[in-house]
C-alpha cells in the first residue's frame, strides 16, 4: 500500500512516524462505543476456572461500510475481557487458528515463567503449511495450548497480547490484545462506580489501506530480517483513533461518576488526555488505580499522559454538566483527527451512590536497603543486524543471553535511561517509581506500575522485588516497533 511517512515526528511528545489512510476518514463520534464481550469459562471447579479461546482471522466493520480483516481473539478486536479473582487458578487454551505462529502474553500477571509468554515459545497454526525458520529453540505446541495463571496478585487491569518474537508489532496490530481484570476483596468493598458505570477503554491507532485492510506498513514482514521493519524503527503512528475497536465513538452517559480503566495499547503512540470542556465542578480525572493495582489513596489530575502498555484506572464525575452537553476527550499531543479520542453525550441526571473513598487499598512503600542491588539500563538507538534499530546497553535481543540475575525476594533498584520516548515494562512483578531525575516522582507515577513512561533524557529509578516464580523473564521497551527491532532483554530470577 502507498503510505506516506512523515518523517519524524507526528506530534510533540511522541516516537513514530504516521502512516495515512487511504479510505476515506469518518467523521468522528457517529458511532457508539462498543464494549468488549465478558468471557464466560467453560469449566470452574474449587480453585480453578477453565476459558477457551479460538485465535482466528475475522472480517469486521470497524470504519462503517468499510469491511476490515483482523487477527483477533475469538475473532474480535479487543478479544473478550476475562475476569478472574484474585487468587483463583485461571487457565486460558488458545487455539491458533491464524496464518502464523503467536505468543500470549498476561501484561501485569504475576506469573511462572513457562506461561509468561517467552518470545520463541510459539503456538503453531493449526494445520497450517507455516515453515518454522527461527533458529532460536522454544517449546513449540502445534495448534493449542494451555496458559496457566495463578493471579495471586490485587486486583488491576491486566491485559493479554501477542508476544511473539520479532511479530509483536504487527500482530498486536492485526487485532490481538485484549482485557483481562482481576478482582479481589478490597476492592468489591469500595463503593466505586460499577456494572454499566465501570467500562474499559482500550485506546489504540491504526491506519487502513484502501482495500479497508489494515495497513501496517511492513506488512510483508515475513521478511523482517529482510529489513522492512527497519524502515519503521521509530514507531509505527495511525491516523485514526479506536476505542474498544470503533473509530471516534461516542458513549452516551448519565450525570454520575463513572469508572473507566483506560488502557493504551497502541503500537507507539502517546497520549494527553483531556476532557473538553472541563467538568464545572471538581477535577476533570480522579485517579483510583495504576498498571498493577488499586493506589492507596486517589490522585487528581488535570491531564493524562498515557504511553503504551501503560494502564490508568480513573474516575470521572459527569455529574455537574448540563443534560444533554458533549464532553470530548481530547488528546493534546496529538495532530488533526489524532486531537480526539472519543466523546461523552450526557444524557440526564441520576442518582448516584458510588463515591472514591479516600483510603483505596494497602500499598506498601518498597524501601530499598542501602545495600541494594542496583541495575542501570541504557535504552539506546543501535545496530541489529546491521541496520539501525534499538538496543538496551549497546545489546540487541538474544533470547539465549541473560542481562541480570535478581535473587527472588531482594529489593533491587534499577535505574532505566535514555534521550527518546520508551515506555519500559518489567515482567513477573511490578515496581514503584523512586525518582525521575533524581527529583521526586512525578503525580502519574504513583501505585504499582509496570510499566514506566521514560521520557528524552531523563533517569527513572524503580524500586522492584522479584517474588514467587524462578526463570527467565523480559525487560523491554513497550514501543512495539522498538521491542521488535529488539530493545529487550532477560533477567532470570534465583
Ligand atoms: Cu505487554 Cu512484554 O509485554
Ligand atoms: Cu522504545
Amino acid at each position: 500500500a502507498g503510505t506516506v511517512a512523515l518523517a519524524g515526528c507526528d506530534t510533540p511528545g511522541q516516537t513514530g512516524e504516521m502512516v495515512r489512510s487511504e479510505v476515506p476518514i469518518p467523521e468522528p463520534f457517529r458511532v457508539p462505543l462498543p464494549v468488549p464481550p465478558v468471557k464466560r469459562p467453560v469449566r470452574r471447579d474449587a480453585t480453578t476456572d477453565w476459558y477457551e479461546i479460538v485465535q482466528r482471522p475475522a472480517e469486521v466493520e470497524i470504519l462503517p461500510g468499510v469491511r476490515t480483516q483482523i487477527l483477533g481473539y475469538d475473532g474480535v478486536f479487543p478479544g473478550p475481557t476475562i475476569e478472574s479473582r484474585s487468587g483463583r487458578r485461571t487457565v486460558v487454551r488458545h487455539h491458533n487458528r491464524t496464518d502464523v505462529p503467536t505468543v500470549v502474553h498476561l501484561h501485569g500477571g504475576h506469573t511462572p515463567a513457562d506461561h509468561d509468554g517467552w518470545p520463541t515459545d510459539l503456538v503453531m497454526p493449526l494445520g497450517g503449511a507455516h515453515q518454522h525458520q527461527s533458529h532460536h529453540p522454544g517449546k513449540i505446541t502445534q495448534g493449542k495450548r494451555d496458559y496457566v495463571y495463578p493471579l495471586d496478585q490485587p486486583a488491576a487491569t491486566l491485559w493479554y497480547h501477542d508476544h511473539r518474537m520479532d511479530f509483536t508489532g504487527p500482530q498486536v496490530y492485526r487485532g490481538l490484545a485484549g482485557f483481562h481484570l482481576v478482582r479481589d476483596a478490597v476492592e468489591d468493598a469500595l463503593p466505586l462506580p460499577a456494572g454499566d458505570r465501570e467500562i474499559p477503554l482500550m485506546i489504540a491507532d491504526r491506519t487502513f489501506a484502501a482495500d479497508g485492510s489494515l495497513s501496517y506498513p511492513a506488512a510483508d514482514h515475513a521478511g523482517h530480517t529482510a529489513g522492512t521493519m527497519h524502515d519503521w524503527v521509530e514507531g509505527v503512528l495511525g491516523d485514526v483513533i479506536l476505542v474498544n475497536g470503533a473509530p471516534w465513538p461516542e458513549l452516551e452517559v448519565v450525570g454520575a461518576r463513572y469508572r473507566f480503566r483506560v488502557l493504551n495499547a497502541s503500537n507507539a503512540r502517546r497520549y494527553r488526555l483531556t476532557l473538553d470542556p472541563p467538568p464545572p465542578e471538581g477535577p476533570q480525572f480522579v485517579q483510583i488505580g495504576s498498571d498493577a493495582g488499586l493506589l492507596a489513596a486517589p490522585v487528581e489530575h488535570g491531564n493524562i499522559d498515557i504511553a503504551p502498555a501503560e494502564r490508568f484506572d480513573l474516575v470521572v464525575d459527569f455529574s455537574s454538566y448540563r443534560p444533554g452537553q458533549v464532553v470530548t476527550l481530547r488528546n493534546a499531543f496529538g495532530t488533526g483527527d489524532t486531537r480526539q479520542v472519543m466523546r461523552f453525550r450526557v444524557t440526564d441526571r441520576a442518582r448516584d451512590e458510588s463515591a472514591v473513598p479516600a483510603r483505596l487499598a494497602e500499598v506498601t512503600p518498597l524501601v530499598p536497603p542501602e545495600d541494594a542491588p542496583r541495575r542501570e539500563f541504557a535504552f539506546t538507538r543501535g545496530v541489529v543486524g546491521d541496520r539501525p534499530g534499538w538496543v538496551i546497553n549497546g545489546k540487541p535481543f538474544d533470547p539465549e543471553r541473560v542481562d541480570a540475575t535478581p535473587r527472588l525476594g531482594d529489593i533491587e533498584i534499577w535505574t532505566f535511561f535514555t534521550d527518546l520516548h520508551h515506555p519500559i515494562h518489567v515482567h513477573l512483578s511490578p515496581f514503584q517509581v523512586l525518582s525521575r531525575n533524581g527529583r521526586s516522582p512525578g503525580d502519574l507515577d504513583g501505585g504499582w506500575k509496570d510499566t514506566v513512561d521514560l521520557r528524552p533524557a531523563e533517569a527513572v529509578e524503580v524500586a522492584i522485588r522479584f517474588t514467587g516464580y524462578r526463570g527467565r523473564f523480559l525487560l523491554h521497551c513497550h514501543n512495539l516497533e522498538h521491542e521488535d527491532i529488539a530493545m529487550m532483554s532477560t533477567f532470570e530470577t534465583k
